[in-house]
């Protein structure tokens, strides 16, 4: 019993000297365990006169209550330590710039498409836009283009099972739209369409941009005049070379397409344009009166023009690209030219 004050003094100072919580609970067994010193002290109370026992085995308690409380106090204060050194070390400052900081860029394909649209959105046309996977009878049907038709095996379609494909062009939104609104219109729809096709200057999914213009005297020459206008703009050039060549579609009547002298030759021949000088950029003509009836737009009333242009085409001939396949192999030395 002598021993008690020196226990808890020694208690006391032990812990408050311990900076390690492994070693604090070291302490704790050597003074609070099963062969610890206040436990010892505890079990010799038999030894005491019974008289004695009562006021001993209160002050031994009071003492293990000490410890314990010392104790506990000791390992709050070194758990608050260890949290502020993590903290510490952990310790980032959020305000300091991202190491390796780059700027990112628009597409150079979404780039054209912004230019594009605006340059119509200037000329009066809205935009409109219909779903990617279509039916047949929207993608060729309705566009003229009947069953068996020899102009179906033109565009090499995906499909996706026994009626639905993969649009094959942006003109069956023209469709969609004239369903739903009347004449006069002024559209463009712009959007990805897929063909079967991979070389210089296709690739199996592409962009166009649909235009249709349908009003009361709308003609061929309002149609070039719109086609012509808007290339100057788009290159920033008024000495632009191109060309209206005479073509064919179902849904046209007359139609052409639209050739832009080759960047890459100057007009010579290579392989870019297939040694002829030229790239083709889109096809147009007078909407054909079939289609015009397949919506219920009279065409002894109305006429109307469209086209359906090729983004990436235009994209290849602003930037100079010689491979249009570029476009899609996400290469960054490639994509950050355009930053
Ligand atoms: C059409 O798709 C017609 N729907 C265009 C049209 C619309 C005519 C309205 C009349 C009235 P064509 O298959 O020629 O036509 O394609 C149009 C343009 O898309 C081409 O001139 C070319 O610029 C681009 N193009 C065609 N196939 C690919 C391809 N695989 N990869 C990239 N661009 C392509
Ligand atoms: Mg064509």
């Amino acid at each position: 019993m002598e021993n008690l004050e020196t226990i808890l003094q020694q208690a006391l100072q032990e812990f408050s000297g311990i900076s390690h919580a492994a070693e604090l609970e070291h302490a704790k067994a050597r003074f609070l365990g099963k062969g610890g010193l206040i436990t010892e002290l505890l079990k010799s109370l038999g030894k005491l006169p019974p008289e004695q026992r009562p006021a001993a085995g209160n002050r031994i308690n009071e003492v293990k209550q000490a410890v314990e409380d010392a104790l506990i106090a000791r390992r709050a204060a070194l758990r608050a330590r260890e949290m502020d050194d993590e903290l510490q070390q952990e310790a980032l400052d959020v305000t300091l710039p991202g190491r390796g900081m780059q700027q990112g860029g628009l597409h150079p394909v979404s780039l054209t498409l912004q230019r594009v649209e605006n340059l119509f959105r200037t000329i009066g046309f809205t935009t409109a836009t219909g779903p990617e996977i279509e039916t047949e009878f929207f993608n060729f049907t309705a566009l003229n283009i009947p069953e068996n038709h020899p102009a179906r095996a033109m565009h090499d379609t995906f499909y996706v099972d026994d009626t639905h494909i993969l649009r094959t062009h942006t003109s069956p939104v023209q469709i969609h739209h004239m369903l739903k609104n009347a004449p006069p219109l002024r559209i463009i729809a712009p959007g990805r369409v897929y063909r079967c096709d991979f070389d210089v200057t296709h690739t199996p999914m592409f962009h166009q941009v649909e235009g249709l213009w349908v009003d009361r005297n709308v003609n061929f020459a309002a149609l070039k005049d719109v086609l012509a206008t808007f290339m100057q703009l788009f290159f920033e050039r008024d000495d632009l070379a191109f060309r209206f060549r005479p073509s064919f579609f179902p849904f046209t009547e007359p139609s052409a397409e639209m050739d832009i002298a080759c960047f890459n030759c100057a007009g010579s021949g290579c392989r870019v344009c297939g040694n002829s000088g030229w790239l083709e950029v889109l096809g147009c003509g007078m909407v054909h009166p079939n289609v015009l009836m397949h919506v219920q737009i009279d065409p002894e009333e109305f006429l109307g023009f469209a086209f359906g242009l090729g983004v990436e085409r235009l994209a290849m001939l602003r930037y100079g690209v010689p491979d249009l396949r570029l476009f899609f192999e996400n290469d960054m030395r490639f994509l950050k030219q355009f930053n």
